[in-house]
């Protein structure tokens, strides 16, 4: 059983100047609600219970937010030294057991179970530490870690080599790695082997392909629409879509589209 999940917020959010000059990126709203909201509303859907996030040192309002939340705990990162680091910080948090990572750039929208929940349940068949991958296309390689294995079951792969950030023509998959884990606990070891990479951050990545010398990592190809709200057209895609699916909005706001297209 997956009971706790951390969620790391405390990236420097430099795809989105100058709104997070002073707002942490978790808490730009997507209609009505931060992002960081949906991504700890998937947490606990998924059956989560315990959660914690961290913060940057500006990071107060997304406190503020979740202050009448007993089962939300915070940590600060007092230096952006990469996601590696960040999630270091959960050690004490995740008590000897395994965990689940849900990162606030991805914003999963499911009808079903939740990206997490598909996660955790291949977690619960297989052990192994699970991370969560979408085929991108082949322009977007460069932007993502990949990883590259052998197909297990129709979603499931054990992966062999994971590379953060790889020069398309270098790897031989286009499984990119989308912000959702379950993780075992000795991810933190592999984390304080890690050493600084690319842009001198310590990258969860490389700690994962550390830990996968002992131990058997899986990537779930998971269902599910997801927007990658850390970069700017993502956010709008995401904006408009998860407008046009509320019920108090939905209609009024496609009317909106439809005649402002048409007139375009
Ligand atoms: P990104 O690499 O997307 O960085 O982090 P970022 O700061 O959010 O965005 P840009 O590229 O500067 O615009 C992926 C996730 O890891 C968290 C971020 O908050 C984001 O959720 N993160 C990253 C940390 O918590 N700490 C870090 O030191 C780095």
């Amino acid at each position: 059983m997956i009971k706790r999940a951390v969620i790391p917020t405390a990236g420097r959010g430099t795809r989105f100047m100058p709104a997070t000059k002073a707002i942490p990126k978790a808490m730009i709203p997507i209609v009505d609600r931060p992002t960081v909201q949906y991504v700890v509303d998937e947490a606990l859907e998924s059956g989560i219970e315990e959660i914690l996030i961290i913060i940057s040192p500006n990071g107060e309002p997304v406190k503020h937010h979740f202050d009448d939340k007993p089962n939300i705990k915070f940590v600060v990162q007092t230096e952006a030294r990469g996601l590696g680091a960040a999630i270091g910080l959960a050690r004490d948090f995740c008590a000897g057991e395994s965990f689940a990572v849900l990162l606030g750039d991805d914003v999963v929208y499911n009808a079903g179970r939740t990206a997490l929940g598909q996660l955790i349940d291949a977690h619960e068949k297989f052990g192994g530490s699970i991370i969560g991958v979408q085929t991108v296309p082949r322009e977007k390689v460069s932007s993502y870690g990949i990883a590259e294995g052998a197909q297990v079951e129709p979603r499931l792969i054990e992966v062999s080599r994971m590379v953060e950030k790889p020069n398309p023509d270098s790897v031989n998959s286009r499984l990119g790695i989308l912000g959702r884990y379950v993780l075992n606990y000795g991810i933190f070891d592999a984390i304080d082997k890690t050493q600084p990479g690319k842009g001198g951050e310590i990258q969860l990545t490389d700690a994962l392909e550390i830990l996968s010398k002992s131990e058997k990592i899986y990537a779930y190809d998971f269902e599910g629409r997801r927007y990658d709200a850390g970069n700017k057209l993502g956010f709008l895609e995401a904006a408009v879509e998860y407008a046009l699916r509320r019920e108090d909005l939905g209609e009024r706001f496609e009317n909106y589209l439809r005649g402002l297209i048409k007139f375009k």
